[in-house]
């Protein structure tokens, strides 16, 4: 079974509309090769105007996160309706900045993600263990309580159609990535917790990318992998000729 791979790019609290926008500019038609699928997961704020900017391109947006109530008096928030209204087809749920800032738990996370295909948005959910978890050998463990939490009561199509991405929280941002060999065999890990939660053809579906650290110079190692299927990218997305060469480095 052949999985498009898929990258991400995960701007976080960058960018303006504008800075958005100039962006997209300089990644279009670059940023687009056929057999990999490209995203830009950019703030709330700058999601019109680079949707405007991306029309007619094969780059996809999506978002960061996402309320679980379609609409309510919950301030602040932004719902699974009006990013579907945006023309976003992604949304990154479990984010672990998310989980650790803003109090997101597994039941949350699993919320969020009914409501993404609640309004066919696709879910990019992120799993990933903490140093110290990694260093007590809970990796696995943190991994399968947090995909079983996530994908709970959903529909073996669904979860087929989901993207998770294995983040060790130790890798993001701080230069230090996980070996390939190990990111391959914590992501089919996950693998095989999707298969036995959903059998084997959604597992031999769902795509599993890794997150923490990738730069141009290491993505296709991880790409190279058998069981990674994309990567979900921080800083090295945010200036137009890294995130293409992320892009190149995919195929
Ligand atoms: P970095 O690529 O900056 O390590 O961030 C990873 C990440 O958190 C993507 O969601």
């Amino acid at each position: 079974m052949s999985r498009t791979p898929i990258i991400a790019g995960n701007w976080k609290m960058f960018k303006t509309a504008g800075e958005a926008v100039a962006f997209a500019n300089e990644v279009k038609g670059k940023a687009e090769i056929d057999g990999v699928e490209s995203v830009i997961c950019a703030p709330f704020t700058a999601l019109p105007a680079l949707a405007d900017a991306l029309k007619g391109t094969t780059i996809k947006i999506g978002a960061q996160n996402l309320h679980f109530e379609d609409s309510g008096a919950f301030t602040g928030e932004i719902s699974g309706v009006m990013l579907k209204d945006l023309g976003v087809h992604y949304v990154i749920i479990g984010h672990s900045e998310r989980r650790q800032y803003f109090a997101e738990t597994d039941e949350i996370v699993n919320k969020k993600v009914f409501a993404a295909f609640k309004h066919g948005l696709t879910p990019i959910i992120c799993v990933g263990e903490k140093l110290e978890e990694r260093e007590a050998g809970k990796t696995k463990d943190v991994c399968k309580v947090q995909t079983e939490g996530a994908l709970k009561g959903l529909t073996p199509e669904q979860a087929a159609q989901a993207v998770i991405a294995y983040e060790p929280i130790w890798a993001i941002g701080t230069g230090k990535s996980s070996t390939a060999e190990d990111a391959n065999e914590v992501i089919g890990y996950i693998r095989s917790v999707v298969a036995g939660l959903f059998g084997e053809e959604a597992a031999a579906k769902i795509r599993i990318q890794y997150g923490g650290s990738v730069k141009p110079n290491n993505v296709a190692e991880y790409l190279g992998q058998s069981e990674i299927d994309g990567a979900l990218v921080g800083g090295a997305s945010l200036e137009p000729a890294s995130y293409i060469a992320l892009v190149e480095g995919a195929k």
